[in-house]
């Protein structure tokens, strides 16, 4: 077991890990991060491998506070400033051109970085004790679910790596992430809206299903479990019957499958369990998990977004 409880002895472990070129597992609001130090080509190297992720997918650089984006990038700038004040610590994520020091390996051959300061405790003790900028994806395997427990990190990885548990992820899913290279636009939903954005900064873009080029980790199957997803109408749901089946259900009450797991009707709680609702029916080894459709509205989005991306047949080119 690789598995941490956050103690001092356990901070200055991972630390030296870090400073090795090693990688550690850290809990953060959202979800698990594989993390390693953004200046270090080799262990961004060992991430992408770990996780076997392809090397064009940039990664999301941690950092401890405000006064950290300078070794990251020249481009802060008032919206920036307005969107931190708001949002950081938090679920939120900042692309920006990237300075010329950080290695392009970290941000997937690009000239931009992106930027998120977590509020989790032990995100924030492991920066606070490694004292620089940590690149750190989710720490699931490429393409399928991201972890919001420390054991969903250990289920995936069979060899040594340590992780610092935090508990359950408070949010469940991942940052919304925006660039601010040029117009703002949002690359990703998380549980900071657009409208909260709009709010803070006036308007932004946001298309459901943007180009690989512009977020390549947004293509479209992504957040998959083993099994086939389906996203399906209450009515559809009802009329299931296959016991090699596990439903996640809002109204719904299917005739026979071999696991129903009830969904919260709150967005922000759903997000909580979605992850590991996909997992536990994976467990079950079944071939189908539907999923019953959420309300089409904005608060929603987020959740719709992820929905989309697990039951998608269309994978990366
Ligand atoms: O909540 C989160 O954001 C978690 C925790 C660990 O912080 N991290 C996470 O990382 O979800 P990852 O690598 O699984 O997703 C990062 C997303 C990907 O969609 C990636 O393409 C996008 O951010 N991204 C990162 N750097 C980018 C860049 N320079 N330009 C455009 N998109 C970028
Ligand atoms: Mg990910």
């Amino acid at each position: 077991m690789t598995i941490v409880q956050p103690t001092t002895s356990s901070f200055q472990k991972a630390t030296q890990t870090l400073q090795a070129g090693g990688i550690v597992a850290f809990a953060t609001e959202t979800v698990y991060g594989l993390g390693c130090d953004t200046f270090n080509r080799n262990a961004i190297e060992l991430v992408y491998q770990t996780k076997g992720r392809p090397a064009h997918n940039p990664m999301i650089a941690h950092i401890l506070d405000v006064s950290w984006v300078t070794t990251l990038t020249g481009g802060w700038d008032d919206d920036c400033e307005k969107l931190a004040k708001s949002f950081w610590p938090g679920p939120f994520t900042i692309v920006l051109p990237k300075d010329e020091n950080v290695p392009k390996e970290a941000c997937g051959g690009r000239d931009t970085i992106a930027i998120r300061c977590p509020q989790h405790q032990v995100a924030q003790q492991l920066l606070e004790c490694f004292g620089q900028p940590i690149s750190a994806p989710s720490a699931n395997k490429s393409g399928y679910i991201s972890p919001t427990t420390a054991a969903h990190v250990d289920e995936e990885y069979h060899h040594d790596i340590l992780i610092l548990d935090g508990g359950p992820c408070e949010k469940g899913i991942e940052s919304t992430v925006i660039s601010l290279v040029d117009k703002p636009v949002i690359l990703r939903l998380g549980s900071v809206t657009q409208s909260e954005i709009e709010d803070c900064i006036g308007s932004v873009i946001y298309k459901r299903e943007l180009s690989q080029s512009d977020s390549p980790g947004t293509s479209l199957r992504h957040y998959s479990p083993h099994a086939t997803a389906n996203l399906m109408q209450t009515d559809d749901i009802n009329k299931i019957d296959d016991g090699n089946c596990v439903a996640l259900v809002l109204q719904g009450e299917p005739q026979c499958v071999q696991q129903c797991i009830q969904m919260p009707q709150n967005p922000n709680e759903y997000g909580v369990k979605l992850y590991s609702a996909l997992r536990e029916a994976d467990r079950h080894g079944v071939s189908c998990i539907a999923i019953e459709q959420p309300p089409n509205t904005t608060k929603w989005d987020a959740i719709q977004d992820r929905l989309l991306r697990c039951s998608s047949t269309q994978t990366e080119s």
